[in-house]
């Protein structure tokens, strides 16, 4: 596992505050050596419509995005629960990579969901309704270890730090997904 691959962070919520932005962070700093993690952003894309691929109209930030995500080995989504399912902001972000059709920027890279909330259920729902569309754009996502972090606003320390357990956790998870990441590595 000598080389490094770059993995996008996509973080589901767009609050300055963020949870998940925080544990995002902690995920940065904990990642192994063999893996470099960095947020790509999807607050400034404007909503999907086809008609503006079609007519040759792509708003730039979508090219932005696109030509962000085409350039990692893998992707890591970090993201709240909102209404038992995935964000718009982060629903949005995998629809604008996913099109023109036939050039999907998710295709084949090996993938993560992270969910966090400070209610106990974790974000289940948001999890897996995001492994529903993973599945459809053929991004193989690490099974296990599951990870849905609940009550998180007990799990961050004054300094944005996750506590103990939870960083031992999220050190393992990263762990596993390096190997994850290397066995799934396409050419980026
Ligand atoms: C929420 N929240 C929430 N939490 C949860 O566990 N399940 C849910 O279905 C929802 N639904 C929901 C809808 C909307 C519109 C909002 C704004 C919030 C609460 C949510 O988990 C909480 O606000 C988190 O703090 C959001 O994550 P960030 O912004 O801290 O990363």
């Amino acid at each position: 596992m000598s080389n490094v691959r770059n993995i996008a962070i996509l973080v589901g919520s767009l609050r300055k505050e963020s949870f998940n932005r925080k544990v995002a962070q902690n995920l940065i700093e904990l990642a192994p050596k063999n893996l470099k993690l960095s947020i790509v952003e999807i607050g400034d894309l404007p909503l999907y419509n086809q008609d503006l691929d079609d007519n040759n109209q792509a708003p730039a930030q979508w090219a932005r995005f696109r030509d962000e995500l085409r350039n990692v080995h893998g992707v890591l989504f970090v993201t709240p629960e909102y209404n038992r399912s995935v964000p718009a902001p982060l629903k949005n972000a995998i629809d604008v990579g996913s099109r023109p059709y036939g050039k999907s920027v998710w295709d084949k890279k090996p993938g993560g969901v992270i969910s966090v909330s400070p209610s106990p259920i974790g974000g289940f729902g948001a999890n897996h309704h995001l492994r529903q569309s993973l599945v459809f754009l053929n991004v193989p996502v690490l099974q296990q270890p599951e990870a849905y972090i609940g009550g998180v606003d007990k799990l961050l320390d004054a300094s944005g730090k996750l506590v103990d357990k939870t960083r031992e956790f999220v050190s393992k998870y990263l762990e596993t997904y390096a190997q994850w990441v290397e066995k799934h590595a396409v050419p980026a």
